[in-house]
């Protein structure tokens, strides 16, 4: 039904897809805005109530655990396995894809684009168990490399240790792939938070060619490549027009600069509603993980060794693209990696 220009959702959905539609929208709130509400809360009781010797407390917690994002962080079974993740990955739907075996004998980087809004489908895949990474791997453990701003923020960084989040730095990625002889799998958005404000549907716009620190990590750790793909991942949200050269980009620019996230206009849709609003579109999503790209261990690479490997992912990112778009995309004729 279309009114004033707003598509609405039919009146009667089955419980079971509301309840979806739900979990997918309290995942965008509290992922997007979690933080700064714990931040605010926290602040408030902390100058307004009476519980503010228990904000005292958690703050020093907060300041004696800051090391914890660091060092191989605190991942919980329990939360990873909640239901609202199953109902999450039944949303879109979620489909994890292997296209070659990964022996618990190594450690992985996986290397997940685009980056999306807010990567829904690297989420569902390796922070939660909702498609049951560990059967699709066996021996392989996953967690995601985060914004390590993320884990200052009061309450939702309990979330973020809990679903197995990692700092992003170069410390958190070298102190693990060092400390464990195999079985881990760190999960890097290496197009990183300026390529959310390339996620346009139907359209595969990513950031590569600059970001080389990847490659030097893996070689210095000597840890395999890992290229993996969401398709589908860009269909979940427009957002508001923001060509390159615009006043609106640059002011966002200027925004992620200082504070680190991109701060993204997306267009989903509502509870009620197709046409406007946070909540993801209902959009399948399949993350692909391609065949690993061994690595010899180096400790000091050379330019050249960086820029060698740097070619073969590229090269083996476009292959796993061209590969899997014909199942995976809407429009595979005009489907196309550009590549920045
Ligand atoms: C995870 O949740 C599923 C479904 O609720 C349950 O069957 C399973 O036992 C849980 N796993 C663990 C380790 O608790
Ligand atoms: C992951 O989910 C599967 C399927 O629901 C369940 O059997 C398994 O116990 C879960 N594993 C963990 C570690 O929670």
């Amino acid at each position: 039904m279309i009114l004033f220009g707003i598509k609405f959702a039919p009146l009667r959905v089955p419980l079971e897809r509301r309840l979806q539609t739900l979990a997918a929208g309290m995942w965008f709130i509290i992922i997007a805005f979690g933080g700064m509400v714990g931040a605010w809360v926290s602040v408030y009781m902390l100058l307004y109530t009476r519980y503010y010797p228990l904000v005292l407390l958690y703050y020093t917690w907060i300041y004696v655990d800051r090391h914890t994002c660091e060092t191989g962080g605190r991942r919980s079974e329990w939360m990873r396995n909640w239901t609202w993740w199953r109902y999450f990955r039944d949303y879109f739907p979620v489909n994890l894809v292997k296209t070659a075996d990964l022996p618990a004998t190594h450690n992985y980087l996986f290397c997940v684009y685009p980056h999306g809004i807010l990567s829904s489908g690297a989420f569902c895949n390796f922070a939660s168990n909702a498609t049951n990474f560990r059967s699709v791997f066996p021996g392989l453990v996953s967690d995601v490399l985060t914004l390590s701003a993320h884990f200052w923020m009061p309450f939702s960084r309990e979330l973020m240790h809990g679903l197995g989040g990692l700092s992003a730095s170069k410390e958190s990625i070298t102190h693990v792939l060092t400390h464990s002889k195999g079985g881990r799998v760190l999960c890097l958005m290496v197009g990183g938070a300026r390529e959310s404000f390339k996620c346009k549907p139907g359209q595969y716009e990513i950031i590569l060619k600059s970001r080389k620190g990847f490659v030097r990590l893996a070689l210095k750790t000597g840890t395999p490549l890992v290229p993996v793909f969401t398709f589908g991942e860009t269909d979940l949200f427009d957002q508001v027009a923001n060509p390159p050269g615009s006043w609106l980009l640059w002011f966002q620019e200027q925004i992620r600069r200082l504070i680190g996230v991109a701060p993204c206009i997306p267009i989903g849709r509502g509870f009620f509603q197709y046409s406007f609003g946070i909540i993801p579109r209902r959009h399948k999503l399949t993350t692909v993980v391609g065949a690993p790209i061994e690595v010899p261990q180096v400790s000091v690479p050379s330019q050249d060794l960086i820029d060698e490997y740097h070619e073969k992912f590229t090269d083996s990112l476009i292959q796993l693209f061209e590969d899997h778009k014909g199942k995976y995309v809407d429009d595979p004729k005009t489907a196309k990696l550009v590549i920045e």
